[in-house]
């Protein structure tokens, strides 16, 4: 089987996952070039560039490109990949704004490209479990979901107070950036179009009026008897507990209490200058009557997603590792995990992100224009709720219809 090239534009973290399966199956993949202003060389290639234009109007000889850069730089290398003739493996979103997501899902229609976003979960085995069980028809047809993504305390303050998510203008609104992957677990497991979209959100807690008596805007600056009670302090989060380290290439203790001294990571979470919201919930009916509602806090312990699904003939509830399947009947249902996903591998996301790599590559291979249609317009889907829902937010609640 013919080994498929790539280039990687952004070695950040999405960037190096993506590029280990090349070095885990290097009889599948090679990556040939990398671009990255600051850390290129972290990713094993043959050629270098320090911006990603430089790198693409060079047209290497690849078949894939990989977007993973921050959500502003995603838009204009995807069309100008798609034009060029590669495939594109895009990290979500596909752009912060909805015209120029519908632009890049079209270009890569007209030139007969294949677009994967990096949603990842559906590459899982545990949500591939559920989209199995669902389109087994045993269980009957959807009649509702109840999904809760919870997205735990620190991975919150980290990405959407602090990082590079807190704010929706320099990136993209929180109903896209972190549920994207949620809707598009909807769509693909009902089968059927959103058709009306209704959401309610607001910042509860990450506000200056709430920061308290005494802190400093800074966390090595406040009073230790503030900042030792803070659960969001920066040493608590990134020097004192490892669970965020690998999320930087350098993770060095120097690198960690720089980056608490010097960067917005050290910054307080009341005083952080974000505007998206701590708490988004959204409800959605689509075609044929089926509702979900859908519930984003960062006000959880563990950073899980867990969903009951009610369907006519029983019902599943997963807590995020383990899946109770009941028949109303009282018969037995067990589809067990697809076949592509039976083989665990140690990549992150519970395996999805090489499952991911690896279902592109077949794709490619397979070279059957109707999946490669389908599956690149699907992935506009997901990203037309995310707008709907944050328009509605923004209108207080308002009803969003969807073409
Ligand atoms: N699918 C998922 O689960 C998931 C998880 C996290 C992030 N993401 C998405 O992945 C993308 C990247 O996020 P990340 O966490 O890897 O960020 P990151 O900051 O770790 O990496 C981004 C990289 O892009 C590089 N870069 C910036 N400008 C560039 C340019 N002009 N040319 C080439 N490279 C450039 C940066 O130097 C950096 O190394 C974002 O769009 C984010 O929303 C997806």
């Amino acid at each position: 089987m013919k080994k498929l090239k790539a280039i990687v534009l952004g070695a950040g973290y999405r960037g190096r996952a993506y590029a280990e399966y090349a070095k885990e199956h290097p009889d599948q993949l090679e990556i040939v070039g990398v671009a990255d202003p600051e850390q290129a060389g972290v990713i094993p290639a043959k050629k270098y560039w320090k911006d990603w234009r430089e790198c693409l109007e060079e047209r290497p000889e690849a078949d894939i490109v990989m977007v993973t850069m921050p959500d502003a730089l995603h838009y204009d290398p995807a069309i100008m990949a798609l034009e060029s003739g590669y495939h594109l493996l895009l990290e979500k979103p596909i752009s912060p704004t909805e015209e120029q997501c519908r632009e890049v899902i079209d270009c890569a229609l007209k030139n007969k490209r294949l677009v994967i976003i990096g949603h990842i979960l559906r590459y899982t085995a545990y949500f591939a479990h559920i989209k199995a069980l669902i389109d087994s028809g045993e269980l009957g047809e959807v009649v509702s979901i109840a999904h809760q993504e919870s997205a735990g305390f620190w991975k919150v303050a980290h990405s959407y107070v602090r990082g590079n998510w807190a704010n929706s203008i320099k990136s993209s609104p929180i109903i896209l950036a972190k549920c994207s992957h949620d809707f598009d677990l909807f769509v693909w497991w009902i089968g059927r179009k959103c058709r009306k979209v209704t959401s309610f959100g607001s910042i509860k807690l990450f506000r200056p009026e709430m920061m308290p008596k005494g802190a400093a805007k800074r966390c090595v600056n406040c009073p230790s008897e503030i900042e030792r009670r803070c659960v969001w302090s920066a040493l608590n989060m990134y020097v004192d507990h490892d669970e965020l380290k690998y999320l930087f290439a350098d993770h060095s203790d120097a690198a960690m209490q720089k980056l608490i001294e010097e960067t917005d990571y050290g910054q307080c979470v009341y005083r952080a200058n974000n505007d998206v919201p701590d708490h988004q919930t959204v409800t959605m009916e689509f075609d044929g009557g089926a509702t979900v509602s859908h519930v984003m806090t960062g006000f959880t312990a563990k950073n899980v997603r867990t969903t009951r699904i009610a369907l006519t003939r029983g019902e599943i509830v997963g807590d995020g590792e383990n899946l109770d399947i009941c028949r109303f009947d009282g018969k037995h249902v067990e589809t067990g995990v697809p076949e592509m996903y039976r083989i665990p591998n140690r990549s992150r996301h519970g395996g999805g992100d090489f499952n991911l790599v690896s279902e592109m590559i077949r794709i490619i291979r397979r070279d059957d224009a109707e999946e490669i249609r389908s599956t690149t317009a699907q992935a506009l889907e997901s990203h037309l709720i995310c707008f709907a829902a944050e328009k509605s937010r923004l209108a207080g609640g308002r009803v969003i219809e969807l073409d």
